[in-house]
């Protein structure tokens, strides 16, 4: 989960890699760094922590030369540090990384017993160090490059730097994306489209096992098997005001406040000309299969996780989940007639594309729920449903989960139309009030007074619970996940009938309990597990309607008041204040919001 770019430029290298790099934060940031050749000099510059801290060097100590390559780090091999941070050189050899060298301690043995040293602990500086000795064999830059390819193992993005050569750039993409950016006698490299919107729209995506060759007017790429390889230059068209805060204070409060227009566009597209039913990009059959399984990570699985509720009551269609890495290592059987579906905000997430592999060739297709459609996971999709959420830079997934959860939803509308399980004028009504969900969670948002002053309470709390009820269920879970992960308190989620064997026990008065609760049919169930956890003197925070406020009178500690939604909808209503009870919360602690520790935007290693 790191960033790398690299350019070979008419103007000074350092100011645009450094601007590269701030888009590529989002991929981690424990450390960041850049090298440039000047006058055939190869030389870095580094530093710990944030990128800020890398200008302030440069602001000191600059560093000419219009060929570069920068990096931003999140540490899976070596603690932050500047030793450690990327670029690597080996004498006439810099490298930056994006992945894992699976094989690198044997490769540092067998360099060691070469008597060739190292500097760092990290598997990214092995790389240097092999191209740099296959230079000291006579092989050139290039040769070399390739040669020490061959030899690792693992998942990576590699681009390197060699002394001497202002006009040389090579990259290499084994399970990490790369992508190659097109400028007038200017070329660049990045983990990313993004990364390079500001030089260029011209972009190619290398795919698995390419190996290019990058001059300022050329660009060779050679497959897996060493052959020549013609990849495609897309134009993409990035939507640069999407790649800014728009005057909110973080990007996270800016990605909250677009749902309603995201999850709008997102409506619209899938809906047919009548608005009364679903229309997919490509004909894809529901009644044809028997089992839907569906995998994903993080938030991603708890999109999934809402989902079964939806096919298995609309559709009638059985489904599992999995969370990708159990799934992949589990290696499931997949019985015939099984559809498998992927849903991935970045589409690159490893463990979800690795699963996506195991299915290939074993479920009768693949879908998948991206929000880029020229991601990994989309391009090895027999069909991609783009989500439409627009750039997501915020760590913590707000739009984007709603967007996943509307597009699931109209998934299993059409699933349902399909199997004849729901009739034209169901699936119509359903639509209606899915049309009507942006004006909604206008209203919901208009509640984000109270949600902050629930959150300066949770604030104070070491530990959270949060409870919910079917539809509500994954939507606990996902509410404990927004919480822990950017105000960094320990929050865990359970069905609400769970509670009375085992968690109660950690009900008292310090341990503040969120109830997940429209008024729906189960609302009176879940009630009596908030009285449980009041008669316990426990503190409830009760996110529910008018008509559930008023059947509880007021003994919660704080009452957050949706407004009234269809039932089968709630998800897509409810998590908008499980996003905003996070997000100030983690202002309230003064956590970082948008790049919280330990966490990157897109996990691309295992
Ligand atoms: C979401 O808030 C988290 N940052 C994380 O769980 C994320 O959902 C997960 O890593 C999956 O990412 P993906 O959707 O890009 O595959």
């Amino acid at each position: 989960m790191c960033g790398i770019v690299g350019v070979l430029g008419e103007h000074e290298a350092a100011p645009i890699l450094v601007d590269a790099l701030k888009r590529l934060e989002y991929r981690g940031y424990d450390s960041a760094g850049i090298a440039t050749v000047n006058n055939g000099h190869l030389s870095r510059r580094r530093a710990v922590g944030k990128l800020v801290n890398l200008s302030d060097l440069l602001v000191h100590d600059p560093l000419p030369g219009k060929a570069g390559i920068g990096h931003t780090r999140w540490a899976t091999h070596g603690a932050p540090s500047v030793i450690n941070a990327h670029p690597h050189q080996a004498g006439q050899v810099a490298v930056v990384h994006n992945g894992i060298i699976e094989n690198f301690r044997e490769l540092r043995a067998e360099l060691a017993a070469k008597g060739i040293h190292f500097a760092t602990e990290t598997d990214t500086e092995t790389v240097a160090l092999m191209a740099q000795f296959y230079m000291e064999q006579g092989d050139d830059p290039v040769a070399a490059a390739y040669k020490t390819l061959a030899r690792l193992n693992g998942a990576f993005a590699l681009a390197f730097l060699f002394e001497g050569q202002d006009d040389l750039l090579v990259a290499a993409r084994k399970g990490s994306p790369l992508a190659v950016g097109h400028g007038e006698g200017e070329m660049y490299v990045g983990s990313d489209a993004i990364a390079l919107a500001p030089m260029t729209d011209r972009i190619t995506y290398l795919e698995e096992g390419d190996f290019a060759v990058i001059t300022r007017n050329s660009l060779e790429i050679r497959d897996a098997n060493g052959e020549l390889a013609n990849r495609e230059m897309r134009t993409i068209h990035m939507d640069d005001a999407r790649i800014d805060k728009g005057g909110h204070k973080h990007f996270m409060a800016k990605e909250i406040a677009e749902q309603p227009m995201v999850i709008g566009e997102a409506v619209r597209h899938y809906l047919s000309a009548d608005g009364n039913s679903v229309e997919l990009p490509e004909d894809f059959d529901f009644a044809g299969i028997d089992r839907l399984t569906m995998v994903a990570c993080g938030t991603a699985f708890y999109a999934c996780l809402t989902a079964k509720y939806w096919f298995e009551q609309l559709a009638q269609l059985p489904v599992e989940v999995d969370i990708a890495s159990e799934f992949r290592y589990r290696e499931p059987p997949i019985a015939p007639r099984t559809v498998a579906l992927f849903v991935s905000q970045s589409g690159e997430t490893a463990d979800t594309l690795a699963a996506l592999r195991y299915c290939d060739g074993k479920a009768d297709k693949i879908l998948s729920v991206v929000n880029v459609p020229e991601s990994s996971i989309a391009r090895e999709s027999d069909l991609a449903l783009p989500i439409l959420a627009g750039v997501e830079v915020g760590v913590a997934s707000t739009k984007a989960f709603t967007c996943q959860l509307t597009v699931l939803l109209m998934l299993a509308l059409k699933a349902a139309e399909q199997r004849g399980t729901l009739t034209a004028d169901e699936i119509a009504d359903k639509l209606s009030a899915l049309r009507a969900v942006p004006a909604t969670l206008n209203t919901a948002l208009e509640q984000e007074g109270a949600i902050a002053a629930a959150a300066r309470k949770l604030s104070e709390a070491s530990d959270v619970l949060f409870l919910g009820r079917g539809l509500m269920y994954p939507l606990a879970l996902e509410g404990a996940l927004k919480l822990k992960e950017i105000s960094y308190i320990h929050a865990e989620a359970y069905a609400s009938g769970e509670l009375k064997h085992g968690p109660i026990a950690l009900i008292d008065k310090t341990m503040p309990v969120v109830v997940m609760a429209p008024y729906d049919a189960l609302y009176g169930k879940t009630v009596s597990n908030m009285q449980e956890v009041l008669a316990r003197g426990g503190k409830v925070v009760l996110i529910t309607d008018a008509a559930g406020a008023a059947e509880t009178e007021d003994s919660a500690w704080q009452t957050i008041v949706m407004p009234e939604i269809d039932p089968v909808l709630t998800p897509v209503l409810y998590a908008v204040p499980a996003q905003l009870l996070a997000y100030h919360t983690a202002v309230a602690k003064g956590t970082d919001v948008d790049q919280p520790r330990n966490l990157a935007k897109s996990v691309t290693v295992e």
